[in-house]
């Protein structure tokens, strides 16, 4: 009751005070933007009002990459600012470094009042086809505003033709009196907001706490939705820098994460033959393993992973290699920042001079370096996609890449090490796993994907997922890994189409395999194909044969007997929907997100009741 009466009143309060700045700050501009008759002066439409504490500030705006601007010099230069200061703040090599598409920069501005607005002006010209909608929402990302670019030329929009120079009023805004003297805030940045984003993920990726980018943007926790393509504000102290901004923070582990102890009788058991047995037990499996992973070599999925690197190798000079060719010029910045750049010579001591005593097939290694444990790939050819785009992403549930090498025309990427080894080393024992163990491992894939498809920026499709390609932690949490095939859709359609049909028999969608059709329901498909392989042991080729020989999915699983029996019909109706012909008609990788929490929970409360 006390705690209840104390949230209210702190509510209470938290409005009270947000009221009473609500004046001094900006209002969100919200969907406004997207009608060009909407003049509402009372949002921000037209502009962010000219209540700074200085009439002209130095300010920020983020810009994603997007041909054809995607250089630091076209970015630059159309945005009229100087191009090293744009490279100097997204860690670009030179002015020609170009960015991958979709990637977010920096980029700094000066912003003025003009009437009761502030702004910052960039002389455009007029393209073919171009409207003051078009120019505000699909050039600028909602950088401006159809509205604010018919005032301030005096021009309406169909009178527009292309070679004509306008003047383009970007949203910016200067800190108010109140934010630098109270909260120490220095400069707003113009965000430009993307699928996936809320005020919380924006806010932690550049270390603000929410609540102070909700009150500079006179938003309330109820009332924080953002959309794509429009600007919000983030209050900061200190000038952005791109390594902070695109390390999104890691989300929590889901909260299934720590396995509850189990209290039952059954626990007795376990603890029991776990004490007598423990050592023997655990020498048994680890033997196994060992046998298991270095008999199966991986050859063939690795090399089929490396196939989609397409970039020719690198020249080799007769000198010094590593000095002539500068391997880092295929990255983006950020990377360089925020991965370890391993010598060669620590890879080699970590694997014993790349022996096949840690080889675990292909050109896998397990190493250990400075203690920790370590998985390196060895990639002939260019693994800077699958670097930029590993670096990028930082979820429990995704292998991390730590670092990388480069030696000799050859790529070293090192990875996190899961040391319980790829997921497809033990499904297939029913002793090894048990069934919530199995739905952690379900959920865990999951959440990895729903991490890739809806709030990796852009969106990633995995493209090859399969039992192989999930690694097991100490604790049997799953980490999705070999993301060499990962394809981005874009921020469009959400689709793209491929002529290059890779991946894994068994796994692909009808779409993929007829019309090269990548989607987030690509992986969604696949995931189903992975879950009824989790949850009867059987992996894809036998599950196919013992269908087609007319096994219903049910049976299978009931006589499998993997799953308590009360939750079969809720993992079959899930698998028949990820397996859905019409790739529109199976769920979304969030749906399938909650549906499984539920499954799981329920078979937490069966366990601890057995
Ligand atoms: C909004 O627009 C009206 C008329 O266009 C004007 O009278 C009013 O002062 C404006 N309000 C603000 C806050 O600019
Ligand atoms: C835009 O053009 C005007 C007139 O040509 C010029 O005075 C101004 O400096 C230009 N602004 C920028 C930012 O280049
Ligand atoms: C402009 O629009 C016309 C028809 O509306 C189309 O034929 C033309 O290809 C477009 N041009 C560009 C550059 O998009
Ligand atoms: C705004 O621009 C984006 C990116 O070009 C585009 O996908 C989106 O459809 C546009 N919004 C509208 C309402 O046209
Ligand atoms: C805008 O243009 C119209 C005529 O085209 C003119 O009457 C009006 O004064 C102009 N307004 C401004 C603010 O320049
Ligand atoms: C405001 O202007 C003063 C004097 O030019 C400057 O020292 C200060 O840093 C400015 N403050 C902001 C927040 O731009
Ligand atoms: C924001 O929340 C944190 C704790 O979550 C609190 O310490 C801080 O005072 C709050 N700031 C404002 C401006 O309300």
């Amino acid at each position: 009751m006390i705690s209840d009466t104390n949230a209210v009143l702190f509510r209470i309060f938290f409005f009270l005070c947000l009221f009473s700045l609500a004046a001094a700050q900006q209002p969100y501009v919200g969907k406004s933007t997207t009608d060009c008759s909407v003049s509402d002066n009372s949002t921000s439409v037209l502009g962010y009002s000219c209540n700074g504490l200085n009439k002209t500030c130095l300010s920020y705006v983020t810009f994603r990459s997007k041909p054809p601007f995607s250089t630091v010099s076209s970015i630059s230069s159309l945005f009229s600012v100087d191009s090293s200061l744009v490279s100097s703040l997204n860690n670009a090599a030179t002015t020609s470094t170009s960015f991958p598409s979709g990637q977010q920069v920096i980029i700094p501005v000066t912003c003025s009042c003009s009437g009761s607005y502030s702004q910052a002006n960039l002389n455009y010209t007029i393209q073919q086809n171009d409207s003051y909608f078009f120019i505000a929402n699909d050039t600028l990302q909602g950088l401006s505003t159809c509205q604010a670019l018919e005032k301030q030329n005096n021009v309406s929009s169909q009178s527009l033709f292309p070679g004509m120079r306008i003047v383009v009023p970007i949203r910016c805004a200067c800190p108010t009196a109140k934010q630098v003297n109270e909260d120490g805030v220095n400069y707003l940045m113009s965000y430009t907001v993307v699928f996936g984003d809320t005020v919380d993920i924006i806010s932690q990726r550049f270390g603000v706490e929410t609540n102070k980018t909700l009150i500079a943007n006179q938003m309330s926790f109820e009332n924080a939705g953002v959309f794509p393509y429009t600007t919000i504000l983030i209050p900061l102290e200190n000038p952005p820098s791109q390594v902070n901004s695109l390390t999104p923070p890691p989300p929590p582990p889901p909260a299934q994460s720590v396995s509850p102890p189990l209290k039952s009788k059954k626990t007795w058991v376990y603890v029991l033959a776990g004490v007598l047995g423990g050592a023997l037990v655990l020498s048994v499996i680890a033997a196994a393993i060992f046998c298991l992973v270095k008999r199966k070599p991986k050859t063939q999925e690795e090399t089929r992973n490396f196939d989609s690197f397409t970039a020719k190798k690198p020249p080799k000079s007769d000198q010094d290699q590593e000095s002539e060719f500068d391997p880092l010029d295929g990255l983006s910045g950020m990377v360089v920042d925020t991965l370890k750049v391993y010598k060669f010579n620590e890879l080699r001591s970590a694997t014993s001079d790349f022996t096949s005593s840690s080889s675990i097939g292909g050109s896998g290694y397990i190493g250990k370096i400075n203690g920790d444990g370590a998985m390196i790939k060895k990639i002939e050819g260019n693994a800077s996609e699958e670097i930029n785009l590993l670096s990028k992403l930082n979820h429990f549930n995704i292998i991390r890449l730590s670092g990388f090498c480069f030696h000799e025309g050859d790529w070293y990427l090192v990875y996190e090490h899961a040391s319980n080894g790829s997921l497809s080393d033990w499904i297939h024992s029913k002793s090894l796993l048990s069934s919530t163990q199995r739905l952690q491992i379900a959920l865990d894939i999951a959440t990895g994907l729903n991490y890739l498809h809806n709030f990796a920026d852009p969106p990633y499709v995995h493209r090859d997922l399969n039992s192989g390609n999930v690694f097991l932690d100490y604790e049997f949490r799953a980490k999705i890994g070999n993301l060499g095939l990962a394809k981005s859709t874009g921020e469009g359609e959400g689709y793209v189409l491929t002529r290059h049909v890779e991946g894994t028999r068994g796994y692909l969608a009808p779409e993929y395999l007829e019309h090269g059709l990548v989607s987030t329901k690509l992986d969604v498909y696949a995931f189903g194909v992975l879950l009824s392989e989790i949850v009867t042991g059987k992996d894809v080729s036998e599950l196919k044969k013992e269908i087609e020989e007319g096994d219903a999915m049910e049976e299978l699983l009931v006589r499998g007997r993997f799953l308590p029996e009360g939750l079969v019909s809720f993992v079959v109706r899930l698998v028949d929907d990820c397996l859905k012909r019409d790739h529109l008609d199976r769920p979304s990788m969030d749906e399938i997100v909650l549906s499984l929490s539920k499954i799981l929970t329920a078979s937490k409360s069966w366990e601890s009741s057995y």
